[in-house]
């Protein structure tokens, strides 16, 4: 079983890997300065989190997981983009990302800035000449569009930087992390649905398990913080101190079991899908992963 995991992880990873190691190479544009910055942030060795729920789920639906690639890819270039801004100096101000400088420290705040906003295009440029029916294509537009903008991402990290002036209560932190991180791995999981054509009852399971593994990734993602190791996140850590996280809010014991209980309620989700071995192993070790 655990083999058969990581096989499967490996394939998709380097799969991703392959796609994006193509993106922004044209030689012949002057502004060879912006693609190196996108590429420094974007090939810098993420966990491929989304893409892989992206192709998992296409896969689960009855789909071809590699005619999903483009999609996969473009949620990436969105993610990483939301990396980029969310570490300037005017957010979160970070020095480290994915183990290496952050994209503002090694390029300038204004050509970061840009790098981010080139990315968001570019995915969703990457979506539109993908091969896929068009119903398929503007399926795949709407929901990353809807879950990366005011609604979803970028509307929880407005929510997150407001809650720094204040105090906020349970429903308050969760409102910043359904949005911040929960909104775009849940489109990752409906966008893999949305390239198999899937039934309204695989896209509403695919929600559910989402909105809950969404939830218990940022739990972590907060814990991590306290108890993780900077090398192995690849990331600074003890620097929420000013923010409204779980863990500030109810300790790292509340939180464990928050993340417990969110995470039998995406194991639940998954009963529509037979063969739902490899995402039943992966949402196991993402409730105690340490980068
Ligand atoms: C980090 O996301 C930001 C959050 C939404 C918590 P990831 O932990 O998925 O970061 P990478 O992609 O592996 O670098
Ligand atoms: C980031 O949340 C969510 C994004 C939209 C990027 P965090 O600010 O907690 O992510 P890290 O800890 O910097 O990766
Ligand atoms: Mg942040
Ligand atoms: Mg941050
Ligand atoms: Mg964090």
């Amino acid at each position: 079983m655990e083999n058969r995991f990581k096989e499967t992880m490996n394939q998709y990873v380097s799969a991703v890997e392959t796609y994006l190691q193509g993106c922004f190479t044209d030689e012949s544009q002057p502004q060879r300065s912006l693609f190196e910055a996108m590429r420094y942030s974007l090939l810098a060795g993420g966990k491929r989190l989304r893409p892989v729920f992206v192709l998992e789920f296409c896969r689960l639906c009855g789909g071809d997981w590699q005619k999903a690639l483009p999609f996969a890819a473009a949620i990436e270039m969105v993610h990483t983009y939301s990396l980029i801004h969310d570490d300037l100096p005017c957010m979160d101000n970070d020095d480290y990302r994915r183990g290496r400088l952050t994209n503002h420290k090694v390029f300038g705040e204004a050509e970061a800035v840009l790098a981010g906003d080139a990315l968001l295009t570019a995915a969703f440029d990457t979506i539109a000449c993908a091969e896929a029916d068009p119903d398929v294509l503007v399926k795949e537009v709407q929901i990353l569009a809807s879950s990366a903008g005011e609604k979803g991402m970028v509307g929880g990290q407005v929510l997150d930087m407001e809650g720094e002036q204040k105090k906020l209560d349970e429903q308050g932190i969760f409102d910043i992390h359904i949005r911040k991180t929960g909104a775009l791995i849940s489109a990752a999981c409906r966008m893999g649905c949305a390239a198999a054509k899937a039934t309204e009852e695989q896209m509403e399971a695919a929600r559910t398990y989402a909105e809950a593994i969404g939830l218990a990734f940022q739990i972590r993602d907060d814990m991590l913080d306290v108890i993780g190791d900077a090398k192995k996140l690849g990331k600074a850590v003890h620097v929420d101190g000013s923010k409204n996280t779980f863990v500030s809010l109810y300790g790292l014991e509340a939180c464990a079991k928050r993340i417990e209980q969110e995470n039998k309620k995406a194991l639940e989700a998954l009963s529509v899908f037979p063969d739902h071995a490899f995402l039943t192993d992966l949402t196991n070790q993402l409730a105690s992963r340490d980068f």
